[in-house]
């Protein structure tokens, strides 16, 4: 079987992180999330965490120099042979540009950036309701995925809370970053044949069935070379 080189497109709270976890599981590819990897670098209080959160915490995107060195470093490890899910990469033209070129680099190719689309009416009540655990971030939402407790993670027992970028007007900002800098992405990957639309706004289940509907077709059309 090919590699199977995926991205994950959409704007804030369309669901991107729960269909990659399971993405993650169903095909056993690493799975890099850069939202995760930088709130890790916060909390740990690394060069990374320090040059990112200010930019978190407004909602702005973080600089694309602070950010593509840590997606393209990670695509030559011998766990990404494979393939991988990019989840909140690339976010601008120019991360896209930078994927490109290391993808060519390594002689490999994107196999599709799979767009997630949700009414931001949906997106609101969506991260309004999020909780995610303070230790491994793990993501729940009051009403549509709770925790069995009130307030604490299944997995690991931390306290679950709400996203610092989860205030009202931050996600209004990150929408606003999302429509300027990342929705030109769409023409980009399309224009280039692999842009792949899924409906986001049924249930995680029925929104991951569609995604695996969709990457078996576009198996089936790899192997009669569509
Ligand atoms: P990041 O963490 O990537 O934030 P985001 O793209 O805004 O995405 P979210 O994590 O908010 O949402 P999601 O689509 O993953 O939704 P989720 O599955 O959690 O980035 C954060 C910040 O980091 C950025 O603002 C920026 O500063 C920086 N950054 C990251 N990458 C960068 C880059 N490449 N360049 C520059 N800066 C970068 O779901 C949301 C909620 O809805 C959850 O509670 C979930 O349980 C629920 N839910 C999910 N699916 C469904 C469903 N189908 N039905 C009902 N509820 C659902």
């Amino acid at each position: 079987m090919s590699e199977l080189n995926l991205v994950l497109l959409g704007p804030p709270g369309s669901g991107k992180g729960t269909q990659g976890e399971r993405l993650q599981e169903d095909f056993r590819l690493p799975y890099y999330a850069t939202g995760d990897i930088l709130r890790a670098a916060v909390r740990d209080e690394s060069e990374l965490g320090k040059a990112a959160k200010e930019y978190m915490d407004r909602g702005d995107l973080v600089p694309d120099e602070v950010i593509i060195g840590v997606i393209t470093e990670r695509l030559d490890e011998p766990e990404a042979a494979d393939g991988f899910i990019l989840d909140g990469f690339p976010r601008t033209i120019p991360q896209a540009e930078a994927l490109d070129s290391e993808l060519e680099k390594l002689g490999r190719a994107l196999t599709a950036a799979i767009l997630v689309q949700v009414t931001d009416e949906e997106i609101v009540r969506r991260l309004g309701g999020r909780r995610t655990c303070a230790k491994n971030g793990h993501v729940f939402h009051v009403q549509f995925d709770p925790p069995k407790e009130p307030g604490v993670c299944d997995i690991d027992g931390s306290r679950l809370l709400v996203r610092d970028d989860d205030q009202p007007d931050v996600i209004r900002h990150r929408l606003e970053e999302y429509r300027e800098k990342t929705e030109p992405l769409i023409d980009y990957y399309d224009s280039k044949g692999l842009l792949r639309r899924v409906d986001g706004s049924a249930s995680p289940d029925e929104v991951g069935d569609r995604i695996r509907a969709l990457l078996a077709t576009l198996r089936i059309e790899e192997d009669i070379d569509v």
